[in-house]
């Protein structure tokens, strides 16, 4: 599967619909992105936003309620400017439907101006993709200028993302269609590209026997919050590792691109998903440990267990924690494991990925019993930094050795602005920059993977293991380390 890069138009006007528009993703991320967007003049000329809803608000109504009091707190205080807001909203019409009724369509279609760049933003559940497509089409709204962005998670696996994709695609062609996975669009994930592909002194190094594992780990500190309703029939292995974690791995392991075209890029991604090593009943019992948080306290705070949230299900298996072992069966990679890791109401906000570098043979300088190797920890959030562990005398006499880091802080190297990943991702598909997007082919890999892996746990009639608020997840993910000779980072003894 090919797809041309979608010839760069940026002066046509565009219309950017959003359905969702008065959701938690519109006011959280979509609208102060697109804000920032018109800040810094990256909208193009006659710009105009038709926000979607079923709340019987008028125009102004929709300003004041939704965009001054949902949307605002969201901006950057710093980056605040009245005027240009004034402005931003002058951009806006609320165009209120059923998305489900094809007669609502043609309030949309006369909201709508003809001639422009059409980009629909579908921040709905992945259930009414289907519906609003053929409604769209339907209703005539779609043209080869028109763009569609779906949001994560496409589908609850394999099957119900091949008929979205099938459906979705029966309206769009594979280039005008942008999935997002919004951690393509962070400054530091995009950074990882140019660490692996810019920097010749890792390309000979970047593989087996000369990396002993890898480790990528993204935990938040945050609850299930009002999401209960979403994320109770979702769980981490669909919101986080089917899709951020796996397209991290991809970065990580995949061979250098030809270029930075978006087939170059999606090409190698898709050859690493294609070769993870399917699960096996027994892989997914010793290599995978699903965790559900329990009462304790985050940050000196005391929070509630999963199990008490508001809308969470009494007795729900839903996971809130995943670690698990991954395996490339290709020849770079060949028996190196990779370590995922993500949960909810961690011990803190860490999104970081350690590649761990294998150990001397043998030592003939002493470091005090331990065989240590080199370490380079990528960290993506909360920093933005890069650090390689180095072995370095312990000044005095005598010959001793101990781990001390190099250290790269890119805030500080880097002082410009850095745009959101969803401001950045928006100016993409305004721009038809595909390469931040994940293809079809892609996803479904991806799905096919991850999709055993959820059918073992159903199967096996287990409850997730309990961890408490403010930890790094069960016991069981320590354990699942210590039988490969491996170790988180921050459980390791200094
Ligand atoms: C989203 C998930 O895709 O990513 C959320 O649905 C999660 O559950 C969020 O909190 C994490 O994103 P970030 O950018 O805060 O790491």
């Amino acid at each position: 599967m090919t797809t041309q890069q979608a010839s760069a138009t940026p002066d046509l006007p565009l219309d950017m619909i959003i359905f969702g528009g008065t959701g938690d993703l519109s006011f959280r991320k979509l609208l102060p992105a697109l804000y920032m967007a018109h800040l810094h003049c990256n909208l193009p000329p006659e710009t105009r936003i038709l926000t979607i809803g079923r709340k019987p608000w008028s125009r102004d109504e929709y300003i004041s309620q939704f965009m001054e009091e949902k949307a605002k707190p969201f901006i950057d205080k710093k980056a605040f400017d009245a005027t240009a807001w004034d402005k931003f909203l002058a951009l806006f019409e609320y165009v209120r439907m059923n998305v489900d009724s094809a007669e609502d369509y043609l309030s949309l279609k006369e909201a709508s101006r003809e001639g422009v760049r059409r980009v629909f933003y579908l921040a709905t559940s992945p259930d009414l993709f289907t519906n609003i497509c053929d409604n769209l089409s339907s209703a005539g709204l779609i043209d080869a200028n028109s763009r569609v962005v779906l949001e994560k998670p496409l589908g609850h696996d394999l099957a119900s993302a091949q008929e979205i994709n099938n459906d979705v695609g029966k309206h769009f062609e594979e280039a005008q269609i942008y999935r997002i996975d919004h951690y393509l669009g962070k400054e530091t994930v995009q950074n990882l590209m140019v660490l692996r592909f810019g920097n010749p002194i890792f390309g000979p190094l970047w593989q087996a026997p000369y990396i002993k594992s890898v480790q990528i780990t993204v935990a938040e500190t945050v609850g299930v919050g009002s999401r209960a309703g979403f994320y109770d029939k979702t769980g981490a292995l669909r919101d986080m590792v089917q899709n951020h974690l796996l397209q991290l791995l991809c970065i990580v392991a995949m061979e250098p691109p030809v270029s930075l075209d978006p087939d170059a890029v999606r090409d190698e991604k898709l050859k690493v998903l294609r070769s993870l090593r399917p699960m096996t009943p027994e892989d997914i019992a010793r290599d995978t440990v699903r965790g559900q948080y329990t009462a304790g306290a985050v940050d000196g705070e005391a929070v509630k267990g999963y199990l008490e949230e508001d809308n969470v299900p009494a007795g729900s298996r839903a996971e809130t924690f995943v670690a698990l072992r991954a395996r490339i069966n290709n020849w770079r990679w060949a028996n190196v494991p990779f370590f995922l890791r993500t949960g909810k109401r961690m011990q803190k906000k860490l999104s970081e990925i350690v590649i761990e570098f294998s150990e001397l043979p043998f030592s003939i300088i002493p470091s005090g019993g331990r065989n240590y190797g080199n370490r380079l920890v990528i960290q993506l959030q909360p920093e933005e930094s890069i650090q390689l562990q180095m072995l370095a005398k312990e000044p005095g006499s005598g010959m001793h050795m101990l781990p001390v880091s190099l250290n790269l802080d890119l805030q500080q190297a880097f002082t410009e602005r850095r745009a959101e990943a969803y401001e950045r991702l928006l100016i993409d598909v305004i721009r038809g920059r595909l390469t931040h997007f994940m293809r079809r082919d892609e996803l479904e890999a991806a799905w096919a993977w991850a999709e055993p892996i959820l059918d073992g746990w159903a199967k096996s009639g287990e409850r997730p293991r309990s961890y408490s608020a403010g930890t790094f997840g069960p016991a069981a993910s320590t354990a699942l380390m210590t039988r490969e000779n491996a170790v988180w980072v921050e459980e390791e003894s200094q």
